[in-house]
């Protein structure tokens, strides 16, 4: 099917190709660039093209492909960074240097590899939909294969080694089963049944952890003004968190930053398996200067990816920074559409699309029955600090958890500059009974004291600015003291030191001591002694 381009405008085309179908993949240009049809019209389709349309020429050919945006499954992606496309960017570089050429696809330049399975059926053995039927090696990761779709008997399987593009096994009818697959990244990938299941991640970060427990399956945002830590909050979770595979997305983000983000994770264990880093983590690109319609795509690419691992049964982490970015994105697409804009130019269906993304996360029972999770953490940067405008707005209408960063927090170089009255987090009380029981018995009375006396410590505040600390009683005054010490000492962490990570047990340890302190300092006041006695002339 060939047609030609009839208008160009900015990262989208039209062409008058007949009999294209929504989101398919379309070659557009001399130069063979990728597009996706966005806009079907009757004289006409409208194509977003995920590279630079700079150079592109009315009359040019494009190419109906008959499949949409798809990613490819299977063993190897791991320890790697790919672009919005699921690009390999290591190995394209390596091919070709630092600029990616027009119109290349990924899987042409990474050479297939060899795998090899360790078979766990034989030859006779029944399988059903979701079964393992082997595993493969993927680094230190053990990868299992499972057979989609496929019910019967095996006929043969494979022992030993095997190509990409060969079957690992074939049921008896002839029907085969191969690690790989490809999946439109736009169709959810299906599973049995949502568990409402609510078991704590563990991200290594106190304020999160104590206050503001995250579950796994579910979703949190972090919304912060320029300069409030939101990348450095997300790598560090991305580092420490408790699951089994992280996809990380630099999202609009400045290149240099995922560049030290790199370097990082490669010299890095991860905390709980001990193993490197980036044995566990995938990266998606799209920086700054990439074309906004590839990170448009960037989110489902990796959204599909995490999908897939959840299939295999593991506990997936997706972070995105910043979803801004993917929003500004859309808004680009959509005005070049000519969409009727909403609420500050972004299209009225950002709401419906943040929903249905945000639906992906979850705890499911996966086809094979097993149970598998994907959590999904964005960062926000409001434009102005500005919690009102639309893309915070229409994420907190679908999150778990929300994260505020503060601005003046982090003036006064608190991080992570997460606000402690301002946020929330929904999984709290279900969180709650597995960590009274997996840490401490205490864990909840803790957190509900560390609570108020915050709030208290904030009322106290209101009345020391009108009469002055000194007009405060030395109760109040020695409130005042300890909560200084868990803002500074429990709630801030400083990511460039070992206290970036900190594990339950140690946050439960390090919370108790401040307690006691305030307490038995507490019981020194009752009996009389003065505050600067009780404090050692700190107060
Ligand atoms: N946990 C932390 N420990 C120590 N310093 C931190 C921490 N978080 C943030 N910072 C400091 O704040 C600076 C800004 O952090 P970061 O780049 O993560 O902010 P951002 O919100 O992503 O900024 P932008 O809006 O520009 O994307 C860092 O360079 C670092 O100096
Ligand atoms: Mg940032």
């Amino acid at each position: 099917m060939n047609g030609r381009i009839i208008g160009i405008s900015g990262p989208t085309v039209s062409v008058d190709l007949k009999g294209l179908r929504l989101y398919e993949r379309v070659v557009v240009g001399r130069a063979g660039l990728m597009g996706e049809v966005v806009r079907l019209e009757q004289e006409r389709a409208v194509v977003q093209v995920y590279e630079s349309t700079r150079g592109l020429g009315v009359g040019e050919p494009v190419t109906g492909t008959g499949t949409q945006l798809t990613v490819r499954l299977g063993p190897g992606l791991l320890n790697q960074m790919f672009d919005g496309l699921q690009r390999p960017l290591e190995a394209m570089r390596a091919a070709q240097g630092p600029f990616i050429r027009p119109g290349e696809t990924g899987a042409a330049i990474a050479a297939p590899r060899r795998w090899r399975l360790a078979p766990a059926k034989n030859p006779g053995d029944a399988v059903r939909p979701g079964e393992t039927v082997g595993c493969v090696e993927d680094g230190p990761f053990r990868h299992p294969i499972l057979a989609t779709g496929a019910e019967g008997r095996l006929g043969a399987v494979v022992d030993g080694d095997f190509d990409e593009d060969e079957p690992v096994a074939m049921l008896e009818d002839g029907r085969r089963i191969h690690a790989f697959e490809e999946w439109p990244v736009r169709l959810p990938r299906p599973y049995r049944r949502k568990l409402s299941r609510f078991e704590p991640l563990i991200t290594g970060q106190r304020c999160i952890d104590f206050l503001f427990p995250l579950a796994r399956g579910g979703s949190a945002i972090f919304p912060g003004g320029f300069g409030t830590g939101k990348t450095l909050l997300e790598q560090s979770i991305a580092k420490f968190a408790d699951v089994d595979i992280v996809i990380y997305v630099g999202c609009g983000e400045r290149g240099n930053e995922m560049a030290e983000m790199l370097d990082d994770f490669s010299v890095l264990a991860d905390p709980w398996s001990k193993r490197p880093l980036m044995n566990r983590t995938i990266v998606v690109v799209n920086t700054s200067n990439m074309p906004v319609a590839a990170r448009e795509a960037s989110i489902y690419t990796a959204v599909t990816m995490a999908e897939y691992y959840r299939d295999l049964g593991y506990n997936v982490l997706l972070l995105a920074d910043s979803l801004s970015r993917w929003a500004e994105a859309l808004r680009e697409i959509s005005s070049a559409l000519e969409e009727m804009p909403g609420e500050e130019g972004y299209p009225t269906y950002l709401g419906s699309r943040m929903a249905e993304f945000f639906a992906r996360a979850g705890v499911v029972e996966t086809i094979g029955g097993q149970v598998g999770s994907l959590t999904v953490l964005l960062s926000i940067s409001p434009p102005g600090g500005d919690f009102t405008e639309p893309v915070t707005q229409a994420c907190l209408r679908n999150t778990g958890a929300f994260f505020m960063l503060d601005t003046s927090l982090a003036h006064r170089r608190h991080f992570p500059a997460i606000n402690w009255f301002q946020s929330f987090s929904l999984y709290e009380s279900d969180v709650a009974a597995h960590l009274d029981r997996l840490v401490s018995p205490e864990w909840g009375a803790l957190r509900q004291r560390t609570r108020e006396l915050l709030q208290r410590e904030e009322s106290l505040r209101e009345v020391a600015e009108i009469v002055g600390t000194e007009g405060l009683q030395d109760t109040d005054r020695l409130l005042m003291h300890t909560t200084e010490g868990i803002r500074r000492r429990f709630l801030a962490q400083n990511a460039y030191t070992d206290d970036a990570f900190s594990t339950p047990e140690q946050t439960c340890a390090r919370i108790r001591r401040l307690l006691e302190t305030h307490d038995a300092a507490g019981a020194r006041l009752g009996k009389g002694e003065s505050l600067s006695e009780v404090l050692g002339g700190r107060a």
